[in-house]
């Protein structure tokens, strides 16, 4: 797999890089997922639930450089990661054509359109890799994040009643997807 890098920027004038997760990411990684799963209550995973060692998340970053059909990207603003987006890719000869992906920036980033040039690099990656198929979960309740993905041309596919517990309620998931 071909390394990605890309300059974007941003709606305030500031310069964003995105680039593949490397392994010397993982200590930054762990610190900007806790504290992103402690922001919002969007994310399925909960702050004390993240990886919680080096070389955990060192294997995960290499799994994902290993694998022709996944990607990890992260998104940083001078050297600081404020956002990312991890795609999979189906792992079986009838899947390998499509993935699901996650993406999070830190909330203080919000905004700003961080969020967006992170999809668009999955776009555009997704490509030249033989991706047909881009499917997501997305909280119902989670507006900005549905705007988003629709404003890059995702559709709603599917409802999951009741799939998430949180604050004391039940929330729907919607399956949201874009081929291409
Ligand atoms: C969802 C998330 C990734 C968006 O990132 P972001 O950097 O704020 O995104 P952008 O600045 O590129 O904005 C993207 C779009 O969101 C929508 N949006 C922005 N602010 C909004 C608001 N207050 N209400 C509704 N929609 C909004 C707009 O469509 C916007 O596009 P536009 O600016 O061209 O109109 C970010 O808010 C986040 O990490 N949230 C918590 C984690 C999460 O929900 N992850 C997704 C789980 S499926």
């Amino acid at each position: 797999m071909g390394f990605f890098r890309k300059n974007v920027k941003l709606k305030n004038g500031e310069h964003l890089l995105i680039r593949n997760a490397v392994e010397s990411d993982a200590a930054e990684l762990i610190r900007f997922f806790r504290k992103v799963t402690s922001e919002t209550d969007f994310l399925v995973t909960k702050p004390e639930e993240v990886v919680m060692s080096i070389e955990q998340e060192k294997s995960i970053i290499r799994a994902h450089l290993e694998k022709e059909n996944s990607l990890f990207l992260v998104a940083l603003l001078v050297d600081r990661i404020v956002g990312s987006l991890n795609f999979i890719g189906g792992s079986r000869e009838r899947t390998k054509h499509k993935g699901e992906f996650g993406m999070s920036v830190l909330k203080d980033f919000w905004g700003l359109g961080i969020g967006s040039a992170l999809l668009q690099s999955l776009i555009e990656w997704a490509k030249g890799s033989g991706i047909r198929k881009i499917q997501l979960e997305v909280m119902a309740d989670n507006e900005r994040a549905i705007n988003l993905y629709k404003k890059f041309g995702f559709k709603i596919e599917g409802r999951k009643e009741k799939a998430v517990f949180k604050n004391g309620e039940y929330t729907d998931i919607l399956v949201m997807g874009r081929w291409g």
